[in-house]
């Protein structure tokens, strides 16, 4: 039997403006990227007589409704856990959520978890962020169908830190998560648990995603090809499910364990206390790899799909009846300048006389209520309750062994991970996702470490001034795509774009993510460091921790190393921006 995304796929484009008629015509890339739909299905396997759990879950993924806008109930998809044995905190419900409930882990546990498909459709869970067995990943490749049950066994070899579960079947990661598949998993350990940080009350999961109601209350996804190129954007703010999400606090220090569930929309996360001027900074003690050897002070922070921060909240001093909001603060460059210009509804960008792309595009673009980069509260601190006696924040937290170039097994020829972007056409060094499918640079000696930059093919370098042209060219550039039949196609009607050509125009930014252990950043360059779109984000990266994914700016080259130790088997790499995930933005490392 197959999994295959074919009727799922033909129905989408039958909705987008293009239309089946436009279907036929497409290229032969894109039928290509049928083919790429071929997914074979493993026999589910059962739980192992010889693995004995310290801690076990029965998950359920099921279809659900719950209340979320006032009046009628959302009907959503909804992870729901029992615990069968281990510590009674080992999962939390979030009340009234659509989320999964936090799972809580000790490093050194043995774990079982038993996933029950009560969806009308194949699923899988990963656990995003853990180093686990490439058989226990959730590889697409381990979907289950309706009725079935996937056990997963394996050992925490996490350090502290909080990571993710969610789904990853084939095409459908995105439509999944985005109807509420999703829950936050905590790991502690030894050295996190000698510093005492904020903990029970005092420590807070804050799950930020968007979403798009209809008049109904019931969600609305992906509508045109629009949606899927540039990823969806709803217009409502959600934080741990909760639309308006307030928290009352004491005057006293907090832990915020932030993530970002969105599918696609990139923050800014600063503080704004009202009054003007003030400037609060972010006090970040991990990020998605755990806690930073000492914490840091940013005027804002950038968080990116699949991202996490771990963030020291201080509210002792505060009068109660004080408040404070995290916001998302205004920042450009993420979008290609043309998309960006459609969602503000405004012609003219920043940096450039306006291209008036719009009128030319024939994808459909239209404005939205809460622009990626527009500046709009995440959620509210109230002060109810003064505490005289706040913990202090450590200025020591962890221990991080640094890797240089000279640990890697290839300091001179790093594996590349290079970005395309074009029309209907976001892909990982060339190639949609394939299954069986392994390039030379794709195969990872076992037990080494890597050393892998991340850039975009085109050059993108975001160029505020490429984009402002090419949005004239773009609806040509659509109708005219031909294809030269090796799976890279050749934009017609993009003569006089330069070497860059439609790459460029399109270069946008990308949170790439790895399966498997987590990698640590060993440089970051960018070609328009001087543009007014970088100066607006840059100060937001976190460099000195951890990382499962690290988000890739227009023009950025960012080198990584990476350890693949443990185990061998298929591990993928992919864009967290999920509609980009599920159009192919995502290959498989296959280590051996
Ligand atoms: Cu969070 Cu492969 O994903
Ligand atoms: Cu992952
Ligand atoms: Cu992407």
């Amino acid at each position: 039997m197959k999994h295959t995304i074919n009727p799922s796929r033909r129905r989408f484009f039958a909705q987008t403006g293009a239309g089946l008629l436009a279907y036929a015509g497409l290229p032969g890339w894109l039928h290509a990227m049928e083919g790429m739909g071929e997914m074979p299905k493993m026999t589910p396997k059962k739980a192992s007589a010889n693995f004995h759990p310290d801690v076990e879950i029965n998950l359920i993924c099921k279809p659900s409704s719950v209340s979320i806008l006032p009046g009628q109930p959302t009907q959503v998809l909804q992870y729901s856990g029992k615990l069968v044995k281990g510590p009674a905190n080992t999962l939390t419900e979030i009340p009234g959520s659509y989320l999964g409930p936090v799972m809580r882990f000790e490093k050194g546990q043995k774990i079982r978890i038993n996933l029950h498909n009560q969806l009308d459709e194949p699923t899988v869970t990963h656990w995003h962020g853990l180093h686990v067995p490439a058989e226990q990943d959730g590889h697409p490749l381990y979907a289950i169908d309706k009725g079935e049950t996937l056990v997963y066994e394996f050992e925490m070899l996490n350090r502290a830190s909080m990571n993710i579960y969610h789904p990853h079947p084939h095409n459908t990661t995105a439509k999944q998560v985005y109807h509420g598949l999703a829950g936050a998993i905590l790991v502690n350990d030894d050295e996190e648990r000698r510093l005492e940080l904020p903990g029970g009350e005092y420590e807070v999961p804050i799950v930020i995603q968007d979403r798009l109601f209809d008049a109904n209350n019931q969600l609305q996804y992906v509508r045109q090809m629009h949606d899927r190129m540039m990823g969806f954007y709803g217009d409502r703010i959600l934080v741990n499910g909760r639309p308006d999400f307030k928290l009352d606090v004491a005057s006293r220090a907090y832990r915020f364990r932030i993530l970002n569930g969105s599918t696609a929309r990139i923050y800014k996360l600063a503080w704004d206390d009202g009054h003007s001027g003030a400037s609060i900074p972010v006090t970040v003690i991990g990020t998605d790899g755990g806690l930073l050897e000492t914490p840091v002070n940013k005027p804002y922070v950038m968080l990116a799909p699949g991202e996490r921060l771990d963030v020291w909240a201080d509210f002792s001093g505060r009068k109660v009846g004080s408040q404070l909001v995290l916001r998302s603060r205004s920042f450009s460059g993420v979008l290609p300048g043309m998309a960006e210009r459609m969602m503000t509804g405004k012609h003219g960008g920043d940096d450039q006389p306006h291209g008036g792309g719009g009128h030319r595009m024939g994808m459909g673009m239209h404005g939205s209520a809460l622009p990626v980069g527009s500046d709009y509260p995440i959620f509210t601190v109230r002060v109810t309750k003064n505490i005289s006696d706040s913990p202090a924040l450590p200025n020591k937290l962890s221990t991080i062994k640094h890797y240089t170039a000279n640990d890697t097994a290839n300091p001179n020829k790093p594996v590349p991970i290079a970005i395309s972007e074009g029309p209907m056409r976001m892909v990982l060094n060339g190639r949609p996702y394939a299954y069986n499918d392994i390039q030379p640079s794709e195969r990872i000696p076992f037990n080494t470490v890597q050393l892998m930059e991340i850039f975009h093919a085109h050059g993108g370098h975001g160029g505020d001034k490429a984009q402002g042209e090419g949005g004239h060219r773009m609806g040509m550039g659509m109708r005219h795509s031909n294809d030269s039949g090796d799976g890279s196609p050749k934009m017609g009607g993009m003569g006089g774009m330069g070497g860059g050509g439609m790459g460029m125009m399109m270069a946008m930014a990308h949170p790439i993510h790895l399966h498997g252990q987590y990698f640590q950043i060993f440089s970051r360059t960018v070609s328009n460091s001087d543009s007014r779109s970088y100066a607006s984000v840059k100060d937001g990266f976190i460099e000195g921790g951890w990382k499962d994914t690290v988000l890739v700016m227009p023009g950025e080259r960012v080198k990584i190393i990476k350890p693949f130790q443990d185990f061998k088997g298929l591990y993928m790499y992919h864009c967290h921006n999920l509609e980009h995930e599920d159009m192919g933005m995502m290959r498989d490392f296959l280590v051996e």
